[in-house]
């Protein structure tokens, strides 16, 4: 087994194997279905791991996995220092921050920010000189807003199914997110001919998807 690369697991997950699987990695649809959390590739080169997205940077970080395939949204959470050689065209969303349709103007005291992006969060509001009381949670996080838990939140939207359904609206996009290539720092040395072909035939996957798109159009 020449590489580890972790997948974060969730919505990312099946758009990342098929990007993986049209690179060349052999990845039949029983090993697919199953749920095992480590898996290796046909050819016994590659071994996939799957974890939590804001585990990803930590096993690719420590070397565990020598990459990792993760969304940006992750990235910018994260302390972790990794190579980002690739943006890969999937999992595309947004951060922004939404608020109940009919949503009062706040005029006293801190507004109050729902979210599991802090950091996101705090760097917006923090360069707007908005003062804010971060609210952190761990998931279904438009509920805060619908409760009045919080006076908006900082969250993903990628449809925006979840909004719509629960009468919130977009008041502002904070950053676009996709997903991204990381690779340890190590690895890349240590392992510069695998990482490399492996790095090459993710891009080279891209631009023929890319180039099979304008074809088409
Ligand atoms: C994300 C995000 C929104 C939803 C947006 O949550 O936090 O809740 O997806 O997707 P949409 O715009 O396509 O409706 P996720 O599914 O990751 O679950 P979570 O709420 O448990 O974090």
């Amino acid at each position: 087994m020449e590489l580890t690369i972790a997948i974060a697991k969730g919505r990312l997950q099946a758009e990342a194997l098929d990007l993986l699987t049209r690179a060349g990695l052999g990845l039949s649809s029983d090993t697919l279905s199953s749920r095992r959390l480590a898996i290796e590739d046909e050819s016994g080169r590659y071994r996939l791991i799957f974890v939590k997205p804001a585990d990803v940077p930590i096993y690719v970080e420590h070397g565990i996995a020598d990459c990792g395939v993760v969304g940006r949204d992750v990235l910018l959470e994260s302390d972790a220092d990794l190579l980002q050689p690739l943006s890969l065209n999937i999992g595309a969303c947004r951060i922004v921050v939404a608020a109940r349709n009919d949503a009062p103007v706040r005029q006293l005291g801190m507004l109050r920010v729902a979210t599991k992006y802090p950091r996101i969060a705090a760097r917006h509001f923090g360069a707007r000189g908005v003062a804010v009381d971060l609210i952190e949670l761990s998931g279904s996080v438009e509920l805060a807003a619908v409760l009045g838990l919080a006076d908006c939140i900082v969250d993903l939207v990628e449809t925006g199914k979840t909004l719509e359904e629960n009468g919130l609206s977009i008041v502002e996009v904070i950053t676009e997110s996709a997903a991204r290539l990381v690779v340890n720092r190590a690895s890349y040395q240590v392992k510069a001919e695998a990482v490399s072909q492996f790095i090459k035939s993710i891009d080279d996957t891209l631009r023929r998807r890319t180039s099979g798109d304008r074809n088409h159009r």
